[in-house]
């Protein structure tokens, strides 16, 4: 990794592991944007940009240039009212009323490691030398406001980290309505977006569609950062596969309200952008005050989706993931889809004993333990446990759960309060609301006021006091509704345009608390599945339930959508009862298991109705599971088969020194007289031989060019089968 500054052609050039990133002061102290791509060793000024001047397209006013124009040059952040009509990356309003900006370059600095972003989820350097950081200081001495641009690059990593700064210079206040977190204009292109949109329980839906003239515009408005519209998109090409072409994949490190704008614009160009999302975003900055962006991880690479995924795969283990990035996770059963909240500790106790026979390591207590939750319409807020259902307490079951030979994991929904609560009697004033007006509710509760800093410390004692009496090794932290009536009680007119931003703020801040307190607990992040699965969340919870679905068929494609940003080890599956619970579905125990711990593995239905012979499959499936637990977990994934285009979804982990791999193929509709499939496998050693436990012998070389034939017939829909591949001598 190099950042190169020229001064004679006032270029900057951000060289990563594979990659080069182009900069350019153009006349008039303009920031242009020239170049993103493939490695470059140096740069000779060859791509100047085009002069040519264009009816309607205004001049920069420091040049008597009439070929220079904002409206036609490709930049690295842009602003309105000065010549250039595109979508802005950054607005303000001043305090005379004026929004117009116009950033020029000021200075430059280049540093050794990265600058900490205040109270955010951020990508992190274990060693300060491993990063290097170009911080480049825009300003508008009229509007007296500067820009800081921040771009950190990695030693191990071709990601580039970016976000930027808003500082107030002048003597009065001014609001600050857009700032993302970068832009880039690539010139003319044809490039293709794939994003990932969704709905509940349909998560993580790969989009690929070709970008037209004019704006397309994805993102979140719930406050959270949904199960719409994941944080993360590529560019690519059409051309482009698992194997090869281009990627540029973008991925925002925050969990509240995003925008993802890509405009092409009258010359074929592309402006993309991503950051917090306007809307309802006006920020106050006071005189000096500054405002810091999330930040954004980008990458390119010209090696296909395999090498974009891996490439995020293992930056998220090594700069974002803080905790566990590589410890084993626990094999757990969840009691929600068991005994949702009809419960007692006799029955929790029957099924904590099945889970321990059959091999299960972590009994997880989810929703219903505490206050009056017989229902979802009650007691969020009263964090205290429930004496009907544990007459002796909840440290006292956790005992028994640990004599019964598994550890103890807790459920939490701290951001909400049911209306009826001691809490909400006490304090309605807490809860996000519009004065005078009925809130919206959601699933029957309201949203507490993360922004308020009272509500958080009174909702942590509530916590701190339950789980401080309890022998531990886990919360599962919930989040289940929209944010809606966005306004505080405690924040003054001019700050209500804060709030969105301000709850996301109270929320790392509340989590860092919690991580900190409790530093060996491992922490799953759920919000009615994935509804703020994002990389933000990561940086404190190492796990994530990533989707409410539990049915195999439906998380064969959600597992799949969420494999190209974001690692394997982070996904929690379960396996649940037949007809399932979403769906009403019916896969075998088979299949349900081989979908489930191509993850990490858990169980979510009520065991102790199960057969024997289910029984027996479970234990299978599970000391298969622990003694693979290791490849599946930390082993490196590659998808060999899209179950959204096609009747047949696969994937594989290899381990890191190529020993040993793990094939999962799924068959989704029986067809008669179907075509036999051949899969092709990747990331091998060529020359090695490698048997499966059939005793089947391949090279390498054979398996990733000519492929392993599938059997075709596999009865039934959803059906599936694992094989497991050893190179020889090993
Ligand atoms: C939604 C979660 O995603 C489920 O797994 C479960 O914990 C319920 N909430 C409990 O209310």
């Amino acid at each position: 990794m190099s950042i190169i500054y020229d001064e004679k052609q006032q270029l900057f050039h951000l060289q990563t592991r594979n990659s080069s990133y182009l900069m350019e002061i153009e006349e008039g102290g303009v920031l242009a944007h020239l170049y993103f791509g493939e490695k470059i060793d140096s740069y000779h000024g060859i791509r100047k940009y085009p002069r040519l001047e264009r009816s309607f397209s205004p001049n920069v006013p420091e040049s008597k240039n009439r070929e220079i124009s904002l409206d036609t040059l490709l930049q690295e952040s842009s602003s309105v009212g000065n010549g250039d009509f595109r979508i802005p990356s950054c607005q303000i309003r001043l305090a005379n009323g004026n929004s117009t900006v116009d950033f020029r370059y000021s200075s430059h600095q280049i540093f050794v490691g990265k600058h900490e972003i205040k109270g955010m989820p951020q990508s992190f350097v274990k060693k300060s030398d491993q990063a290097e950081t170009l911080k480049i200081i825009l300003e508008d001495k009229n509007a007296q406001v500067n820009l800081e641009l921040y771009y950190t690059l990695f030693k191990d990593s071709s990601v580039i980290a970016r976000s930027e700064k808003l500082i107030n210079k002048g003597a009065e206040p001014l609001f600050l309505t857009k700032l993302m977190s970068f832009q880039i204009d690539f010139p003319a292109n044809e490039f293709e977006v794939m994003h990932f949109e969704g709905a509940w329980a349909r998560e993580q839906t790969i989009m690929r569609e070709k970008i037209g003239k004019g704006v397309k515009l994805l993102g979140s408005r719930r406050g959270t950062s949904s199960h719409q519209e994941n944080p993360s998109f590529i560019l690519t090409s059409s051309a482009t596969t698992e194997k090869s072409g281009d990627v540029y994949g973008f991925c925002l490190v925050y969990s509240g309200n995003h925008e993802t704008n890509l405009e092409k614009d009258q010359y074929e160009q592309l402006r993309v952008m991503m950051g917090i999302n306007s809307f309802e975003f006006d920020w106050k900055l006071e005189s000096n005050e500054q405002f810091q962006t999330p930040e954004v991880l980008m990458n390119y690479t010209n090696q296909g989706f395999t090498d974009h995924s891996l490439i995020f795969h293992s930056f998220m283990k090594n700069h974002i993931i803080r905790k566990f990035p590589e410890k084993e996770r626990p094999i757990l059963i969840n009691n929600w889809e068991a005994t949702y909240f009809d419960f007692t500790e006799e029955k929790l106790l029957h099924l904590a004993e099945e889970a321990s026979h059959l091999g299960i390591e972590l009994f997880v207590l989810d929703d219903g333990w505490f206050g009056k939750r017989n229902s979802d319409t009650t007691s969020l807020g009263d964090w205290k446990v429930n004496k009907q259902k544990f007459p002796n307490g909840l440290a006292n079951f956790s005992k028994k759960i640990s004599q019964r030979g598994l550890s103890f994991g807790l459920w939490i929904e701290p951001e909400m309060v049911s209306p009826e609560s001691t809490l909400y009697e006490q304090h309605p004033e807490w809860a996000l609301q519009v004065p005078g007006k009925k809130g919206v509710l959601g699933r029957g509760q309201y949203v507490l006021d993360f922004s308020q800093a009272t509500v958080r410390k009174h909702i942590f004692e509530q916590f701190v006091a339950v789980l401080d009496t309890l022998d531990f090794s886990y919360i599962k932290w919930d989040m289940n509704r929209s944010l809606t009536d966005v306004f505080s009680t405690v924040l003054p007119p001019d700050k209500q345009g804060t709030v969105y931003h301000r709850y996301v703020l109270g929320l790392y801040e509340f989590l860092e608390m919690l991580i900190k307190r409790y530093p060996n607990v491992l922490f799953e992040n759920c919000s009615g599945g994935g509804g703020r699965f994002d990389a933000g969340m990561l940086y404190y919870m190492p796990q994530t339930w990533i989707s409410d679905n539990t049915d195999a068929g439906a998380r064969l494609q959600i597992r799949y959508g969420a494999s190209y940003f974001y690692p394997i080890n982070v996904m929690g599956a379960h396996v649940s009862a037949i007809p399932n619970h979403q769906t009403g579905r019916m896969i075998s125990l088979e299949t349900r298991g081989n979908v489930a711990m191509s993850g990490i593995l858990g169980y979510e239905c009520d065991l102790t109705k199960l057969s024997p012979e289910e029984k027996e499959t479970i234990k299978k499936q599970i000391s298969f599971y622990k003694q693979h637990r290791k490849l599946i977990q930390t082993g490196t994934f590659y998808r060999l088969s899209n179950p959204f285009i096609k009747n047949e979804g696969a994937w594989s982990f290899v381990s890191p020194d190529k020993s040993e791999c793990l094939l999962f193929y799924f068959r989704k509709t029986a067809i008669a007289s179907g075509p036999i499939n051949i899969l092709k496998l990747s990331g091998l050693d060529k020359k090695a031989i490698y048997e499966t436990d059939q005793g089947v012998a391949y090279s390498g070389e054979e398996l990733m060019t000519l492929g392993f034939y599938m059997e075709y017939y596999l009865p039934g829909d959803y059906a599936s089968k694992r094989v497991y591949l050893k190179r020889r001598g090993e």
